[in-house]
């Protein structure tokens, strides 16, 4: 009965309140509010799809009202500064403060804890030194490529116009062009608003071949070399998975695809827009390496490379031995890291499809080395990466430079609220509804886009300094220390196996298990699985087949 208490007491109250208001006319003012919840407690025990409303009547609604500010509770009065997921409030206060040009010092030492197993850090150098520049660059393009194009160590990763508002990609793009680095234009081509500021941009292409595709969605090459002729697309790349969701390939519903969004992608208004999780234009590793060779005569000489989040080591490895055989390189791969982001995803693919961003970042960078490619072919990463220090641990591991993609977020405002998949995005970034993004002001916004790329790079110029260094290129995995056990730490170049130049092209023995494993039997005209995992598959077929007609589950040894 304890149940309804809330509901019979604001039946009683409204039955009190009325006898008296009509005595003394101030009681309307209970009676009303009382009427409202008790014809609401009637209406939840009438409804029969919430088991919850008819249980609880007038009270389910506090909880689902309590429920829907949830996060906003836990955000401002809860959380301590580091406990915040997926970025705490220190990685985010760094961002909104380097963007708004705000001091970023901290007072009284490390709120970091130094003994826990997490802890990393870089070791500093008796002989500092000082660089006078922090613009530091990578030139990106091999032999093939007759635009070459210098890269900043720190871009913006793929986000779409669609996933974000115009403004938001209308400040991002301004952003760019004030400080001279790459604004990945995501998987939904190129909108009006991406040329507005003339910043570089980095043109994806995904499965959906969005901007460059006929009415069946097959890739077009007219339309391709058109849009890749653009001066201001400096590179081409390939989207083969994200780190967020692999594997998955993406829908835009119909109802968001307003003419806009249509016009932009190549594809008719209202109707849902599909990216298959496969790409048509080819199928295997050699077709993938040929597709970029033509992309990059295409596009008249520009960087074509790809962007993957590492999945069955033999697919990778497929790739590699392509290049190997073929000689058809990318210029550039980008490595994406499970930890990545999205607008939105299917939890199990957020959160247990694909290889975090050190592993994957390892084995790309290992198998370049160990195919004596890597000054060949350059990499950049991306995976939480927003303050310096990521950025100078992920070129130690391997990277030639580092995306962010939710840090230039934050810079534009965002707040994590976690509300990209609701088109409710209370900053006006991650919406397409007018009434929200029309109050971001992308003029305010390019500036603060442009603050956080310059004093992160200054930090980071300070941070190799202090470590003896003029350039991240000097950096190595021996530079970077972590934490394994509270009394025991080790390098990166310790803690991981790393390759030597030619190690897989002479048949020397590699200590790395993977490769082992994997590197003979893997395929450059198949992404088929090896005999080896084939066979596996196999023994559990078997099995279950028996099971199925009735014998064993397990096979007899007795
Ligand atoms: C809102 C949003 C939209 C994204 N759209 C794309 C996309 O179109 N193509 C793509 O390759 N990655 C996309 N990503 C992934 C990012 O480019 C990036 O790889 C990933 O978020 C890791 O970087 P971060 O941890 O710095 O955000 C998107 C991420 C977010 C947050």
């Amino acid at each position: 009965m304890k149940r309804y208490l809330a509901f019979v007491s604001c039946v009683l109250l409204a039955l009190l309140s009325f006898v008296l208001a009509l005595a003394w006319p101030l009681w309307w003012a209970v009676f009303v509010p009382m009427l409202g919840l008790s014809l609401l407690g009637l209406a939840d025990m009438l409804q029969t799809p919430s088991t919850l409303r008819r249980n609880y009547p007038v009270l389910a609604h506090f909880r689902y009202g309590l429920e829907s500010i949830g996060p906003e509770i836990r955000q401002y009065f809860i959380q301590s500064d580091k406990e915040e997921v997926p970025f705490s409030r220190l990685e985010r206060t760094l961002v909104y403060q380097r963007a708004k040009n705000l001091n970023d010092v901290v007072p009284f030492g490390t709120q970091m804890n130094v003994y826990s197993t997490e802890y990393e850090w870089i070791n500093h150098s008796l002989a500092a030194v000082h660089n006078p520049s922090h613009d530091f660059r990578v030139l990106v393009g091999g032999t093939r490529c007759t635009q070459k194009y210098s890269a900043s160590v720190f871009n913006i990763s793929a986000m779409s116009f669609g996933a974000l508002s115009a403004n938001a990609i209308r400040a991002l793009n301004a952003g760019a062009k004030l400080g001279n680095f790459y604004h990945d234009t995501g998987e939904g081509s190129i909108s009006s608003y991406h040329r507005e500021g003339g910043g570089d941009l980095v043109l994806q292409i995904g499965s959906g071949y969005f901007g460059c595709r006929d009415a069946q969605g097959r890739f077009d090459e007219a339309r391709f070399a058109h849009t890749a002729a653009l001066e201001q697309v400096k590179m081409i790349e390939v989207k083969l998975s994200q780190g967020a969701k692999p594997g998955h390939g993406g829908m835009l519903p119909g109802s968001k695809v307003n003419a806009e969004i249509a016009a932009t992608r190549g594809i008719p208004e209202g109707v849902d827009c599909i990216s298959p999780p496969n790409h048509s234009a080819f199928s295997t590793p050699v077709g993938l390496l040929e597709f970029i060779d033509k992309l990059r005569t295409l596009s008249g000489g520009k960087p074509v490379g790809f962007k993957l989040a590492v999945g069955h080591p033999w697919e990778w490895f497929g790739i590699a031995k392509a290049m190997q055989e073929t000689g058809l390189l990318p210029d550039f791969i980008v490595v994406d890291g499970a930890e990545g982001g999205t607008g939105a995803a299917p939890p199990e693919f957020s959160n247990s499809i694909g290889v975090p961003m050190n592993e994957a970042l390892l084995l790309v960078h290992n198998t370049l080395v160990g195919l004596n490619l890597r000054d060949q072919v350059r990499i950049g990463a991306a995976g939480k990466i927003t303050s310096a220090f990521g950025i100078a641990r992920t070129i130690a591991l391997g990277a030639d430079w580092v995306n962010a993609g939710r840090g230039f977020m934050f810079s534009l405002g965002c707040i994590q609220a976690l509300s990209c998949h609701t088109d409710k995005c209370p900053t006006g970034i991650a919406t397409q509804d007018h009434s929200r993004w029309k109050h971001l002001d992308p003029t305010n916004k390019s500036h603060r886009v442009y603050s956080y790329h310059e004093n992160t790079l200054k930090a980071l110029r300070d941070l190799l300094g202090a470590a003896g260094l003029m350039d991240p290129s000097q950096l190595g995995p021996e530079h970077i220390i972590r934490r394994i056990t509270p009394y025991e730490v080790r390098s990166f170049a310790a803690l991981y196996p790393f390759l030597k130049p030619g190690d897989l092209v002479n048949g020397r023995h590699v200590r790395h298990i993977l490769f082992r494993t994997f590197w003979d039997l893997a395929r450059s005209d198949s992404f088929a699985p090896p005999p080896n995992v084939a066979e596996l598959q196999n023994r559990k077929f078997l099995r279950t087949a028996r099971f199925g007609h009735g014998e064993s589950l397990y096979p007899a040894h007795h």
